[in-house]
């Protein structure tokens, strides 16, 4: 079985991207690993703070492993947005594959000190563990919430400058991404849309793997267009979590008088898959890698 950098090269030449799934729970795993079974393509699933405390990031990791193992699957783990190098180092004894080190709140420079001593910590306990960084404000929570704020978008320099001093395997940057979904997207009103130049650009700049953040209700086209342009890992979360509410009440209003819960929970794990395959189908149809105009020359 390939490792999670091969897999990451593998989808890079291919011009698609690796989905990736937060999880709060076994129905949410279990969504996950079986959508991509069916499809016979890669998954990260990834746990944020809130996620890592309810599930326990050792049993997190356990779990993933046993599914890795008994299947001979390509599923890894993410311990997403950990804020704290404490959480971090937690996350890669335990096994984790892969850590986003979010310390994209602090200025600049505090912000490139903090991961480059989180990429020399991480890789001390695990070599072969990959570790993103983010610059940039793309919002907080997977929620269903207003997206206004901050939209500044990250430039290249500042790109290039953040890879080259911190040595991330990945790069986060706000190319017009944000956590969560309005209303109207969660009603399927309105999408999000990108800055498809600006991702371009940045690839061009840093060379490096890129995960798009805050995915939920981003526009189809936009999202081909993202992955064209070099984005290698995409994260969805409020869309399952959006599913894993609406599959429950779906659940309790078709059957009002069961109580065995494997007999309620294969709806809410049915309805959780059908997003996570469209999702997966999407982000592994690909394209042709469109070159930046600098890389064109
Ligand atoms: O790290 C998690 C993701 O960036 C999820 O963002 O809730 O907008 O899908 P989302
Ligand atoms: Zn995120």
């Amino acid at each position: 079985m390939k490792t999670l950098r091969q897999t990451l090269r593998q989808a890079e030449s291919d011009a698609v991207a690796i989905g990736h799934f937060n999880i709060s729970d076994l129905v949410g795993l279990k969504a996950a690993f079986d959508s991509a079974r069916e499809l016979n393509v890669p998954v990260i699933v990834g746990t944020s703070e809130g996620e890592c405390e309810f599930m326990g990031v050792h049993q997190a990791a356990a779990v993933v492993k046993s599914l890795r193992e008994q299947y001979e699957f390509p599923i890894f783990l993410n311990d997403d947005h950990t804020h704290s190098l404490k959480a971090a180092i937690e996350a890669a004894k335990a096994g984790y594959d892969w850590v986003v080190f979010d310390v994209s709140s602090q200025p600049f420079k505090q912000n490139i000190r903090q991961t480059k001593e989180a990429v020399e910590a991480l890789k001390s306990i695990r070599p072969d563990i990959l570790v993103e960084g983010e610059i940039g404000n793309i919002g907080n929570g997977s929620e269903i919430h207003d997206l206004a704020g901050d939209s500044r978008l990250t430039t290249p320099a500042e790109a290039k400058q953040f890879v080259t001093e911190t040595r991330v395997d990945t790069l986060a940057p706000a190319v017009g991404n944000r956590h969560g979904m309005s209303k109207a997207m969660a009603a399927g009103e309105t999408r999000k849309h990108l800055n498809i130049e600006r991702i371009r650009e940045i690839k061009a700049a840093t060379h490096i793997f890129m995960t798009l953040h805050g995915a939920s209700g981003t526009d189809d086209n936009d999202l081909r267009q993202a992955i064209a342009a070099g984005m290698t890992v995409v994260h969805i979360n409020t869309e399952v979590r959006l599913a894993w509410r609406r599959g429950f009440d779906h659940a309790f209003a078709k059957e009002p008088a069961e109580i065995v819960p494997y007999k309620i929970l294969p709806i809410v794990v049915d309805t959780i898959k059908d997003v996570v395959k469209g999702r997966l189908e999407l982000f592994n149809s690909g394209q042709t890698r469109v070159r930046s105009a600098s890389e064109r020359g």
